[in-house]
């Protein structure tokens, strides 16, 4: 059937305030209490008392909950449960990465489920859920998808849920000029991953491929100069923009092979999550290169971006060399081997690692469905390398 005859459905959810400045539209929701779930770096970057001042000028009461750890485990979100279900603030703000946000949704998730055990479905109210991203990034102030690992078994699982997409996103890049360079180069890194697989999976549409292509072109644009200058606003803002893009293109699309690789590899290896998207995110264009269909959509991403395909090489091949030089000028790694993971077990958990990597949601909207096989193969170029 052609696509024309199929219903489907684009949703755009959050509010969102963007700007220097932005932040202070937080006073104009007029709460009388919030919850801010948050981690520690805020506290010391000094980002927690931006907050909490716009929050005092406005005379309002708040609990802070600054237990998340980067890639959240279940153990945290259970205590942010309790600290719910104890303060019943009107308003939950999460401040931070994409670690902060995603710990924030698993909390409104399980918070929401224990109410349901003991009130009428229908009588239980979610807080108003507000996401201030500190990094460029997951995108996950527009997204109502969350990954939290299990704290026992180590594996990410994904949660997807309409009531996890926040009410409000506030992206203020002034809450991003502390990234240091190499955390702007790897959270960067997963905004390209997150616009790039949206614009080629199979759940890819006319309003997500608008969003990805954007989104690329930011990125093309301005995560060098973020890399070069941490105190560029400017690009910064165009980061943050791009981030939020990707997410509502890959919120609908999907994501694909490297966002499967990435979870597995950073569970095994704890590597912070944007760095293993783009360790992986090479070897998967090249793998995906095989498909006409996906092949076609390289180009066609190309060609949006104004770029032309190199002499003798292919869209998918174009794209490699162009991310393999962006990742060359940050110094990020190209392979596990290159980055400070000790891989000495890479032998002996291999065949755990295909499975697990098979086995991941984001998998299915791949463009190419791999055997297990191939599925091993490029792990081992994603471990040892091979640009
Ligand atoms: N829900 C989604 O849609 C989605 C998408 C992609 C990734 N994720 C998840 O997001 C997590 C990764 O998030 P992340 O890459 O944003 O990093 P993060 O939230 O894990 O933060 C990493 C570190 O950077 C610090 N940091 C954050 N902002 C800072 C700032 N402005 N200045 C200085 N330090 C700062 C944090 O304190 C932390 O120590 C992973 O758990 C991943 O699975 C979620
Ligand atoms: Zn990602």
């Amino acid at each position: 059937m052609s696509k024309m005859n199929t219903v489907r459905g684009f949703q755009v959810k959050p509010q969102i305030w963007y700007g220097i400045g932005s932040l202070k539209k937080l006073a104009d929701f007029h709460f009388n209490k919030v919850c801010i779930v948050t981690d520690e770096g805020m506290v010391k970057f000094g980002l927690l008392d931006m907050v909490t001042d716009v929050l005092d000028e406005a005379g309002v009461t708040y609990h802070i909950f600054d237990d998340v750890k980067p890639n959240p485990t279940s153990d945290i979100v259970e205590k942010g449960v309790a600290h719910m279900l104890t303060q019943r603030p009107q308003a939950l703000i999460a401040l931070g990465g994409g670690s902060s946000i995603d710990t924030a949704k698993g909390i409104i998730y399980y918070t929401n489920n224990f109410k349901q055990i003991f009130l009428d479905p229908q009588l239980v109210q979610n807080p108003h859920f507000i996401a201030i991203p500190t990094t460029a990034g997951t995108g996950s102030e527009v997204t109502d998808y969350a990954v939290i690992t299990d704290v026992d078994t180590g594996t990410k699982i994904p949660l997807s849920e309409s009531m996890m997409m926040p009410d409000t996103a506030i992206l203020d890049p002034t809450l991003i000029e502390s990234v240091p360079a190499g955390a702007t180069a790897a959270t960067g890194m997963d905004v390209l991953t997150h616009a790039i697989e949206a614009y080629v999976s199979t759940g890819n549409n006319p309003f997500s491929r608008c969003y990805s292509s954007k989104a690329t072109e930011l990125v093309c644009k301005s995560l060098k100069a973020c890399y070069d200058d941490g105190h560029d606003l400017e690009s910064k803002a165009s980061m943050q923009i791009a981030s939020t893009m990707a997410g509502i293109a890959f919120n609908s699309a999907g994501l694909g092979m490297a966002h499967a690789i990435a979870h597995t590899i950073g569970a095994q290896y704890h590597l912070p999550h944007g760095l293993a998207c783009a360790i992986a995110l090479p070897y998967v264009i090249a793998y995906n290169g095989i498909d006409e269909r996906a092949e076609y959509l390289y180009g066609r991403l190309l060609h949006a971006l104004g770029i032309h395909k190199d002499e003798g090489r292919t869209a998918s091949a174009t794209f490699v060399r162009m991310i393999v030089k962006l990742m060359k000028s940050m110094d990020l790694p190209l392979c596990l081997d290159e980055s400070r993971s000790d891989t000495s077990d890479y032998d002996e958990v291999r065949s755990t690692l295909i499975k697990k990597a098979m086995a991941d949601a984001t998998l299915k909207t791949n463009p190419v469905q791999p055997s297990e096989e191939d599925m091993g193969k490029i792990l081992d170029l994603v471990c040892h390398g091979v640009f």
